[in-house]
């Protein structure tokens, strides 16, 4: 029943995002040519280093060292929410030659961008030594699957499209429950300026303003419109992505700015300190809340925060996975491997996904531990009347390429405000992008 479960979710979705990337062509995987047997040390690359999703790479390494006492584990986190320095310090890195043991990248058109670079390497090998082909999703499998090689160890899938909220603010603003479309979602934002002193919806980093995007996007146009936004040779320019882009526009009047440096966690504790109503954030928000002190808020679902789907996107998931790679010329490509082992294991998934906030990629994950809001989100995952979007800034559905433009264009906005040059910015992202 599970197995076909996915199937008919993921078919909805494959069937509009990857099938043209994975026809695409481009180079295979030749040799790395790092030390095939230096198992002395594993330097990974990620972007987790701040409350929340550091605690759930800490207690994978740790399991890690454990399994692996010869082996010294470098974290070579760097800071930045969605990876926004992270990629360009890996970007360059990786330019020079110089790559870690292994980085995250994410399931879909990003990890598309470093395979067509030959930057990784295919791990069929790894996979079948280690059994891995069965314990995924096949239609995750395909999503890090490329001219018929496997590229990447997934170790979750998170939710891009939730709505985090003070119950006690909405009750202040005289908001009986969370809007459940766009345009409700307006008619709320406004009764909290309006009614309370509070922040209507909190806003970080500028990446959480594409973030904000997506969502709207799909709470805006519905699942299969969205997604064919990322149909080669879409058009962006139509009056349906005006009417979104408008709706965007008039949602950033309520948000707060301020909290930039504070990146996403800034703004996701805004709600749970009742400074904000409302936060629009990946379930990596969850981890952080419900986490135990100092790192985590140690916050309780219902009481300090609630959640709902985004506006307009209740019955989808918009869904991103974390993966890990094998980059060519890994310097400690047996350390490296070792890592591999444990992101794909049952026992590092299950120790990893209830402290990130996220459910396990594996299909055979000890359900008893996700509870809460992991639990709704397990539940969704395996319903076979959920619907699948691809989260565009968190890699699934856009290469770098078109994501840095796309972000390029809102920092436009975020400056004049001017919808109509959103719009063509959209426009001109989507036809340079390539894929
Ligand atoms: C995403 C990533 C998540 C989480 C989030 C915020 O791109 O997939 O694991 O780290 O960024 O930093």
């Amino acid at each position: 029943m599970r197995v076909r479960a996915f199937r008919s979710r993921w078919t909805v979705f494959a069937a509009v995002a990857m099938t043209g990337a994975l026809a695409m062509s481009g180079c295979g995987g030749d040799d790395g040519g790092g030390s095939k047997n230096d198992k002395s040390e594993v330097e990974v690359f990620s972007w987790w280093t701040g409350p929340g999703e550091a605690d759930g790479l800490q207690a994978m390494q740790a399991d890690f060292e454990k399994r692996n006492p010869g082996t010294k584990f470098v974290n070579a986190a760097i800071a930045g929410g969605s990876g926004t320095q992270a990629k360009a310090v890996l970007a360059s890195r990786l330019q020079n030659r110089k790559p870690p043991d292994s980085f995250q990248g994410h399931a879909g058109a990003e990890l598309l961008d470093y395979i067509k670079a030959g930057q990784i390497e295919p791990l069929d090998d790894f996979y079948q030594q280690n059994n891995l082909k069965s314990v995924y999703p096949k239609q995750l499998l395909d999503q890090i699957t490329y001219k018929g090689h496997i590229y990447s160890v997934p170790v979750n899938i998170h939710r891009s499209n939730v709505l985090w909220y003070n119950p006690d603010i909405l009750k202040d603003a005289g908001v009986a429950g969370p809007p459940t479309s766009i345009p409700e979602f307006i008619t709320a934002l406004k009764a909290v300026k309006d009614k309370t002193k509070k922040v209507p919806l909190s806003l970080g980093a500028q990446w959480t303003a594409d973030h904000l995007l997506e969502n709207v996007l799909l709470g805006s146009l519905g699942t299969d419109a969205y997604n064919a936004l990322w149909q080669p040779g879409a058009d962006w320019g139509t009056p349906a992505v005006a009417k979104a882009l408008n709706e965007f526009g008039e949602i950033m009047k309520y948000t707060t700015l301020e909290a930039a440096s504070t990146d996403w966690q800034g703004a996701a504790k805004a709600v749970v300190d009742d400074k904000a109503a409302f936060n629009i954030m990946g379930d990596w928000a969850y981890g952080y809340f419900v986490g135990a002190a100092p790192n985590g808020l140690g916050k309780k679902l219902d009481t300090d925060f609630k959640f709902a789907a985004a506006p307009g996107t209740e019955g989808t998931y918009m869904w991103l996975s974390d993966s890990f790679t094998l980059p060519k010329g890994a310097p400690h490509r047996a350390g490296a491997e070792a890592w591999l082992k444990e992101v794909s294991s049952k026992e590092g998934q299950d120790l990893f996904n209830p402290k990130k906030g996220s459910i396990p990629a594996r299909k055979d994950a000890d359900k008893s531990l996700y509870t809460g809001y992991l639990q709704t989100a397990f539940e969704e995952w395996n319903n076979p009347q959920t619907k699948l979007a691809g989260s565009f800034w968190h890699g699934v559905n856009a290469n770098n390429k078109w994501h840095t433009d796309i972000d390029t264009a809102i920092g436009l906005f975020l400056q004049n405000r001017d919808v109509a040059k959103l719009q063509q910015g959209l426009v001109s992202a989507a036809k340079n992008s390539g894929q």
